[in-house]
């Protein structure tokens, strides 16, 4: 089969072609934002573990790459054995990754291709693809929907996937101080006489608003109140869009802990299932941090909880056109007569929260974790 020619300076990565209609595109055409996942020592080293532990999948094959970004996972398929990789990446961050691949004297192995998963047209099918598509909570920024693009356009019958399939999982927390920041982020829309007028009609929309974001940082494992997991799996290699679009998340959770229950934790894991290992990257409370952190969904009116209760109901995932997704929570007590509590939470408009339990913002060699995701769209 041919290859692509090495790909020559392009001119048509410049700012006036910037593409429209992703708002993630400008954000990742920045050096800073690559780095900030490229020392993210956790994910990165997770990642080029998982070829470099399945070489067979990768020697002689050609790859795809979506969202190449820098082209680091497509120089860690050359590195693991691939033939060629196109790199298909839609923002200019294109000017970039082609400087690395020339330097790196790797232009007839690695093509870098601009434009869109959804509309780029490559020379041939590919045996693997490899893409690092994942948002906070996993689903954040619909990019998981341009991964199955790719395969569906590009995997050849039997061709392997990296990561391969992932899991949600979520567990009820406790958090005083949380819930009571939050609550205070409305106290000035109390104010029934602010320079002579009065802002209490909107005190109600401003809690709507704060309870509305999601909450993105580090907590301690000790304030979940269930061993219990929710779990939602995906599978990359046969999920549709429509099931990336839609889906629910039921949980029940046998109660541990007589407490105040503020909300739902998140978090997920990934397996890369090669040929000879299956590597997993692991988001949760317990693992190494990362620029994911973990997320938690509040509830507006939080529950009292006894230890042998269960606590169970549903997360209603719903895509929206934020490249994101609108949040139903709903759970309630098992108990007569049943007390429920339900928040909607939009993940576009999360709320970084980098206040607490540092000492599990540490990387796989325990070492303080990278910081600074406040500007993530
Ligand atoms: C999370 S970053 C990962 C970058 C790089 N692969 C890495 O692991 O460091 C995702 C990249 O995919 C690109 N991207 C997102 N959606 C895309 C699409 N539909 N088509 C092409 N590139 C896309 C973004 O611009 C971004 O550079």
């Amino acid at each position: 089969m041919s290859s692509l020619p090495p790909t020559p300076p392009s001119t048509t990565d410049t700012n006036s072609q910037e593409e429209e209609g992703n708002i993630f595109s400008k954000y990742y055409s920045q050096l800073s934002h690559q780095q900030n996942m490229l020392t993210d020592h956790v994910r990165t080293k997770t990642y080029q573990q998982s070829f470099f532990k399945n070489t067979l999948d990768f020697q002689g094959k050609d790859c795809l790459d979506v969202g190449t970004g820098s082209g680091i996972l497509a120089f860690f398929c050359v590195q693991a054995g691939a033939k060629e990789v196109w790199g298909v990446e839609m923002s200019r961050i294109t000017i970039a990754a082609k400087k690395l691949v020339q330097s790196n004297n790797l232009s007839s192995k690695i093509h870098i291709v601009k434009g869109k998963m959804e509309e780029v047209e490559l020379p041939k099918k590919v045996d693997v693809i490899v893409s690092e598509p994942l948002g906070f909570l996993l689903v954040h920024e619909r990019m998981l929907e341009s991964y199955i693009t790719g395969r569906d356009r590009y995997l050849k019958p039997g061709g392997k996937m990296f990561p391969s399939n992932s899991t949600i999982y979520t567990a009820p927390f406790t958090d005083d101080n949380l819930y009571m920041e939050t609550v205070s982020k409305s106290d000035f829309w109390c104010n029934s006489d602010f320079m002579g007028v009065d802002l209490s009609a909107l005190h109600e929309t401003s809690m709507e608003e704060a309870f509305g974001q999601p909450v993105v940082g580090y907590f301690h494992p000790d304030i979940l109140l269930s061993e219990d997991r929710g779990t939602h799996f995906v599978d990359f290699m046969t999920v549709t869009h429509e099931a990336l679009k839609n889906f629910e998340i039921d949980f029940s959770h046998s109660i541990t802990k007589t407490a105040v229950c503020h909300g739902i934790a998140c978090w997920f894991d990934c397996d890369f299932s090669g040929s000879q290992e299956t590597v997993v990257l692991k988001t949760g409370p317990e693992a190494p941090g990362t620029h994911w952190y973990q997320c938690r969904l509040m509830f507006r009116e939080p529950l009292a909880v006894n230890k042998g209760q269960t606590l169970n109901g549903t997360l209603t995932f719903r895509a929206n056109d934020s490249f994101s997704y609108d949040v139903n929570v709903k759970a309630g007590i098992d108990c007569s007569p049943r007390i429920e509590t339900e928040n909607m939470v939009f993940l576009q408009d999360q709320h970084y929260h980098y206040l607490y339990a540092e000492e599990s913002a540490v990387d796989a060699q325990g070492q303080g974790h990278v910081r600074g995701n406040e500007g993530q769209v």
